[in-house]
């Protein structure tokens, strides 16, 4: 694996989505569309993207409310893959979660996607549960892994 690039997390726009949806299509079989990155903005999700010299090579978005945080969507371009950039997002979602007073992170995965996986147990993600045919996928529905991650109390 190559050393960390020097990247940017920043929020996400409005004027970013056209570029996210593009990597997002580019990422996952079955993406989200324009309409659900647009209403998580609307609605105040917290939405960020990674930039690397000012092209969008990754994004991000998370739900919190009432002590928890959910990670919805967490992805790198391909073509970045494997230099620490999704674990750089993924502590960066961990940090936002910390600070808005989350207790507990929780998101959901495909067994199949080992890279993930690996990535959220890395992070001291464990399984707390199975979702049967949660999700869509070729042929048929696949489950989900559940998994926490228990926060600290925020430093002061
Ligand atoms: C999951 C994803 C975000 C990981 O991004 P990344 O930038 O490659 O991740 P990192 O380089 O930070 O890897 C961090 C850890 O994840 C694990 N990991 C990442 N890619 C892996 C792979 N291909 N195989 C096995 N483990 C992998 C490893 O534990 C790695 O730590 P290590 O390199 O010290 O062993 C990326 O593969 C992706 O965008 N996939 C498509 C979208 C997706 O499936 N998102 C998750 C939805 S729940």
């Amino acid at each position: 694996m190559s050393a960390l690039p020097e990247i940017l997390i920043r929020d996400m726009g409005f004027d970013d989505v056209d570029a996210v949806v593009a990597l997002e299509r580019a990422s996952y079989p079955f993406p989200w569309s324009e309409g659900i990155f647009r209403d998580c903005l609307r609605v105040g999700y917290y939405c960020c993207v990674v930039e690397l010299d000012h092209l969008l090579i990754g994004h991000a978005a998370m739900s919190s409310g009432a002590g928890e945080a959910h990670v919805l969507n967490l992805c790198v371009d391909e073509r970045y893959r494997c230099r620490g950039i999704g674990g750089a997002l993924l502590e960066h979602l961990l940090e936002f979660a910390q600070s808005v007073g989350a207790s507990d992170v929780y998101l959901e995965v495909r067994p199949s996607n080992t890279a993930a996986v690996r990535l959220y147990q890395s992070q001291g993600f464990t399984q707390i549960g199975i979702r049967k045919g949660y999700y869509q996928a070729v042929g048929g529905r696949e489950d989900a892994v559940v998994l926490r991650r228990k926060m600290g109390k925020p430093r002061r």
